[in-house]
């Protein structure tokens, strides 16, 4: 199985060397076992197994397979902001978000900016949802990979702001029409959620038996902005994105290797905690509880110290992509495409810089939708690969980074 900081190389004859000694795989999950019986399922076994009903299917039968990302899709609400339409609730301009960041424009959930700033806009853009955003971005995924709903056996919505407490991943399954009641759920990790997604999904492809994962990025984070605050409401758009991510033989394998962290320390540098609401909840007759039972709950506006998330983030994202690259035994110069979360032009050509790739080789979209959070990097890669510069056979670096703090990056082969 995949230890936190990733293991998976592009070689077949590595992935076999790390596999076959000693595990044991059961219907319920899979470990080592030193010593003890090999009860080895190889990929001979799959083509019968695919004729087994859905839960069946699921049965841990594989260990030597690869997984690589066959389709990508994207969605965002029709609703432009400008920096100029900024500068008319805060104090900013044009020219200083531009020339910081890099964004010139964002797209927003319409009923929240018109709630949040009470700007007239167009009525009929409000009918924007997260949720319908993601299934956007996830059928033009499944269309691309010709995967029909009915075979996707997992469905992972990365989110740090759904639209259920308990997870919006089984409305996606739901809306998809996927009849085989495949696992739906959410993963919570802000800008990194992405790249923790795809990891995820190559483990159950490799350790679990599954054939077919959606992967979706799709983040609201204008609902948790604090619109009179110039310092964080410039930076944020929301968006979704989606890969399809797909069992193979391992010679095809298209995940060569990862890098997953997270810092609890750096928390208050980045975050949006919950705070207990001021009013009681109403308890009728019976008051005896009262002061006793939890307040209603919400969580409180983005607070960000901007500088420390930067520093962070010029520091870190490198670090992690050489190490990505040391496992997958690569060197800098067998990355096609540089694709980062797009929270700033000046980190990204910061990393750039240290990892001395030139910009023709840097994937960049965040002028006209800002930082997405999870969607960013499956929003920008749906761009490239569908304007045709990311091709079949291109090795991407990508990381992810922010709240939490986490961070993390993967070296991926597209197509
Ligand atoms: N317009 C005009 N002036 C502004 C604005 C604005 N929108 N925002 C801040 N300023 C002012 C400040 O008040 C300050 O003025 P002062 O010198 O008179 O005090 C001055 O500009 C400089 O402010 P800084 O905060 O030092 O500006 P900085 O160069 O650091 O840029 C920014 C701020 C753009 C936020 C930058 O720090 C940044 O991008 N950091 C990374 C943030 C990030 O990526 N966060 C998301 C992480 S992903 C996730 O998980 C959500």
């Amino acid at each position: 199985m995949a230890n936190a900081s990733g293991m998976f190389t592009p070689t077949a004859p590595c992935v076999r060397r790390r596999f076959s000694p000693s595990i044991e795989i059961y219907r319920s999950g899979f470990w080592f076992s030193e010593g003890v019986s090999r009860r080895i399922v190889c990929s001979s076994t799959t083509q019968g197994a695919e004729k087994l009903s859905p839960s069946e299917s699921r049965v841990p039968r594989l260990l030597s397979r690869g997984c690589k990302l066959v389709g990508c899709g994207s969605a965002v609400p029709s609703l432009q902001i400008s920096n100029d339409d900024l500068s008319q609730i805060v104090d900013t301009s044009d020219e200083w978000i531009s020339v910081r960041t890099g964004i010139r424009n964002r797209r927003i959930l319409s009923g929240v900016f018109s709630f949040a700033v009470h700007m007239v806009y167009d009525a009929a853009a409000g009918k924007d949802s997260l949720t319908e955003l993601a299934v956007e971005a996830a059928k033009k995924a499944l269309q691309m990979a010709e995967v029909n709903p009915d075979d996707v056996d997992l469905v992972l919505l990365c989110t740090s702001t759904p639209e259920d407490l308990f997870g919006s991943a089984p409305q996606i399954q739901k809306a998809l029409g996927c009849k085989n009641n495949p696992l739906a759920y959410d993963i919570t990790a802000a800008c990194s959620g992405f790249v923790l997604g795809l990891v995820s999904a190559a483990c159950y492809i490799r350790g679990g038996g599954f054939k077919n994962v959606l992967v979706i990025g799709a983040d609201a984070l204008s609902r948790y902005v604090d619109w009179t605050d110039r310092g964080s409401c410039i930076l944020f758009g929301d968006a979704a994105g989606a890969v399809l991510v797909q069992a193979c033989d391992t010679e095809e394998d298209g995940l060569f290797s990862f890098d997953l962290h997270s810092d609890g320390e750096g928390q208050r540098h980045l975050k949006a905690t919950m705070k207990q609401n001021d009013k009681d909840h109403e308890l009728g007759t019976n008051g005896s509880l009262l002061g006793v039972l939890p307040k209603g709950s919400s969580y409180s506006c983005i607070q960000m110290n901007g500088k420390e998330v930067f520093r962070f983030a010029a520091r870190v994202v490198p670090q992690s992509i050489e190490l990505a690259l040391e496992k997958a035994g690569l060197t800098r110069s067998s990355i096609d495409w540089l694709l980062l979360h797009q929270a700033n032009q000046r980190i990204i050509d910061a990393v750039a810089t240290r990892l001395e790739l030139p910009s023709e080789r840097v994937i960049s979209n965040l002028a006209n939708y800002g930082n997405t959070s999870a969607a960013s990097i499956p929003l920008a890669l749906d761009e490239a690969v569908r304007s045709g510069k990311v091709q079949s056979g291109h090795t991407i670096a990508t990381a992810g980074f922010g709240a939490g703090l986490t961070w993390g990056s993967a070296i991926l082969r597209w197509g």
